[in-house]
């Protein structure tokens, strides 16, 4: 569904050394350096520990078919329609039918399940799972297939489970032709009840598209449910983990924080397909599937087949957190739906629907501050809490000692106010060490930004979540958007931003170096200024190749592979390069950051002593730079840089070549308190340089 109103539519001097970087090696000088002057005798404040840090949301399959890699699709079949990702295969003799059925279900929550019937001879008669585009699998590994089922009527002694390779599903209805087998395997001894089977897979061959059949052994009737497929090879071996490749490109940026679940997928279409953390929790098999609110947002985009199983849930994200060593932030739903979309608001007072319980048909805003305050016990609560109980049941005794949550996601205006307030009160009220981020609406500026700044400062917020989704000129503009701002009063969070090659939402954009660079040159500003500017994190996250709804992402990844873009490599450079201590940073002529193309900051960084500086030359030609560390003691001889450039601003990564632009270390000259050093056209340059031994 999509509104007119949706945003959504759219319309060296000085490298003396050996071990030079190609680059630098190539270029040519020009004539006078541009001094730059770091006011290492007089440091600023210190830079947030969890600075930089990861948005997450499931847009683009970033969940299911992604970073929880559960390879079978709609596993319970309790999807709206039940049959999402699974068809029918006839069999030499023919499935005689095949039912969705509640008869005697494994659960309440769970209560649809698979009844199929084969005839005499039906060999290979079954059903197949797609999974997420097909099934990523590799030669040799293992994966935990696993299943209830249980016979009805007939003569089913159990069936086979075969792992077979398939092109790309065609347009028609038709099952595609069966492929190689890659690994099967046999399931025998139904009985009447329902029981779990489980079985290991190693299949003969990598394939990128398999699929999962399984067929019937006699005939007569089966029940089947809860089909899961799952690698054994997950992050920290973990039994319902993530997948690792991804999961280590995270770790690697060393993320100061967490944001999850969203984004708007917080707020849902309607109230009804908001995100509910209490249905994430507990046993996997009981977690209940819904729409994926990017279904069907972008028409040239469309993915009916998009849900959420849930099987990453709020306890897996405070995992992950813990995992890479950031902090959880969750956003949590403040009562409100998308305003993009259906703009449904719960009401504010019990006396106009149910209660906090729960009880009666729509949620009010008490329900909603009631998840908040049980979300907190859940995560830092103790064993004998209600909340902490749940977690400690589900393997975590300690606290995930959680210090911050979102209030609502992309909210403005007066609806928004009016919840936010009442919100913040009882969650302070409770818990008054818990930190608060606030929505000041999608844009950066306009009317309803200006406003919500101008309220949230009044009520003294803690942190307000700015987002820019703008073109590269508009991050190189801004470099200095906070060199005046107040000093005082609530910091910022740059909690979502992504330069937009052609426009916000166009599926054209792309993750060029242009815009990776322009965020580096924005990422100066923030730095300079991080005083005020608390948190940062690039969105979205993560898409597949293959199913994805926006672009640009800062990781893609298919079912086998996963590659960093340009705009990753920006965010990692920075957030490994954060420092501990801001220090001054003149250009020549103290000009403004951005003035001549060229942006800058400097940090020192306490554990090693160096002095970290930051220069973007957004320029086709090399730039000489002379960096002057005013007060400095005890500077060593050699630094290290670390520096991406290409004359080419189009050139982006891909699956095929992950690394064509990536950071390439080198080393250059100190002399005294000063590095001359040519910085090349179109590059992100971070010089490391030992002031201390
Ligand atoms: O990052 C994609 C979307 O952009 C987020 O869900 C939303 O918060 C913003 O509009």
């Amino acid at each position: 569904m999509t509104l007119s109103n949706s945003r959504f539519l759219f319309s060296a001097a000085g490298l003396a050394l050996a071990s030079l970087l190609p680059e630098q090696a190539a270029i040519a000088q020009s004539a006078a350096p541009a001094t730059i002057t770091v006011q290492v005798n007089k440091p600023g404040g210190a830079i947030p520990k969890n600075m930089y840090g990861l948005f997450f949301e499931d847009i683009n399959f970033a969940a299911d078919g992604g970073l929880y890699p559960e390879l079978v699709k709609n596993k319970s079949f309790e999807t709206d329609d039940h049959l999402i990702g699974w068809k029918a295969v006839k069999g030499a003799a023919g499935l005689e039918s095949y039912i969705v059925s509640s008869d005697r279900p494994i659960s309440a929550t769970n209560n649809h399940f698979l009844r199929l019937s084969a005839k005499a001879g039906g060999a290979d008669a079954g059903f197949v799972n797609e999974g997420f585009r097909g099934m990523g699998v590799k030669q040799n590994a293992e994966y935990t297939f696993s299943v209830y089922a249980r016979r009805g009527p007939g003569s089913v002694s159990g069936m086979t489970v075969t792992l077979e390779e398939t092109r790309r599903p065609g347009p028609g209805p038709e099952t595609p032709p069966s492929g190689q087998a890659l690994a099967q395997a046999q399931i025998t001894g139904l009985t009447n009840e329902w029981k779990k089977y489980t079985v290991v897979l190693k299949p003969s061959a990598t394939a990128a598209r398999a699929r999962l059949k399984l067929t019937l052994d006699g005939a007569g009737t089966a029940d089947i449910d809860v089909v899961s497929l799952f690698p054994k090879d997950t992050w920290m071996n973990r039994e319902n983990g993530l997948r690792p490749d991804i999961v280590q490109l995270l770790k690697d940026m060393k993320p100061g924080f967490l944001r999850f679940p969203g984004g708007c997928i917080v707020e849902g279409i309607t109230l009804d397909n908001r995100y509910q953390w209490k249905e994430t929790i507990g046993d996997v098999a009981a977690r209940k599937p819904i729409i994926n609110r990017w279904n069907k947002e972008f028409k040239h985009r469309y993915t009916p087949d998009y849900y959420q199983s849930f099987g990453l849930g709020f306890f897996e994200y405070f995992q992950l957190s813990e995992d890479i060593g950031a902090e959880p932030l969750p956003i949590l739903n403040v009562g409100m739906a998308c305003q993009f979309n259906s703009a449904e608001l719960a009401p504010i007072s019990a006396a106009k629907g149910p209660n906090a319980a729960g009880q009666g048909d729509e949620p009010t805003l008490e329900t909603f501050i009631q998840d908040a305050l049980d979300l907190i016990e859940f995560a830092n609560g103790p064993a004998t809490s209600t909340w902490g109980a749940k977690r400690v049941a589900m393997g975590h005794p300690a606290p995930f000692n959680l210090k911050m949550i979102g209030i609502g996601n992309e909210q403005w205006g007066p609806q928004y106010l009016e919840r936010y307030e009442p919100f913040s009160k009882a969650v302070k009220a409770k818990y008054p060490n818990i930190q608060l981020v606030s929505s000041v609406g999608p844009s950066p500026d306009g009317d309803l930004f200006d406003k919500a700044t101008f309220k949230m400062r009044e009520l003294k917020a803690e942190f307000i979540d700015e987002h820019y989704y703008a073109k590269p000129e508009w991050f190189r503009q801004n470099a200095s958007r906070y060199d005046k701002y107040p000093r005082s009063g609530p910091k910022i969070f740059a909690g979502e931003y992504a330069a937009q090659s052609v426009a916000i939402a166009s599926p054209d954009n792309k993750n060029s170096w242009d815009c990776a660079i322009s965020e580096a040159a924005f990422m100066t500003g923030l730095e300079r200024n991080s005083d005020v500017v608390g948190m940062a994190s690039y969105a979205p996250m993560l898409a597949h190749v293959d199913a994805w709804q926006w672009t640009p992402n800062m990781i893609w990844f298919d079912n086998l592979n996963v590659y960093g873009t340009v705009n990753y490599y920006v965010q990692l450079l920075f957030s490994q390069n954060k420092g501990t201590s801001m220090l001054p940073v003149q250009l020549p002529g103290n000009a403004k950051n951005g003035a001549d193309n060229l942006f800058t900051s400097a940090v020192t960084d306490a554990p090693t002593g160096d002095v970290i500086v930051k220069l973007v030359n957004y320029s086709t030609t090399p730039r000489a730079v002379k960096v002057n560390l005013a007060g400095a003691k005890k500077v060593g001889k050699t630094g290290r840089a670390l520096v991406m450039a290409c004359d080419d601003l189009s050139v982006q990564n891909s699956i095929q070549e992950p690394k064509k632009l990536a950071p390439k270390e080198g080393q250059f000259a100190v002399s005294g308190s000063t590095v001359n050093y040519t910085l090349a056209p179109n590059s992100f340059t971070v010089l490391r340089i030992p002031a201390k031994k």
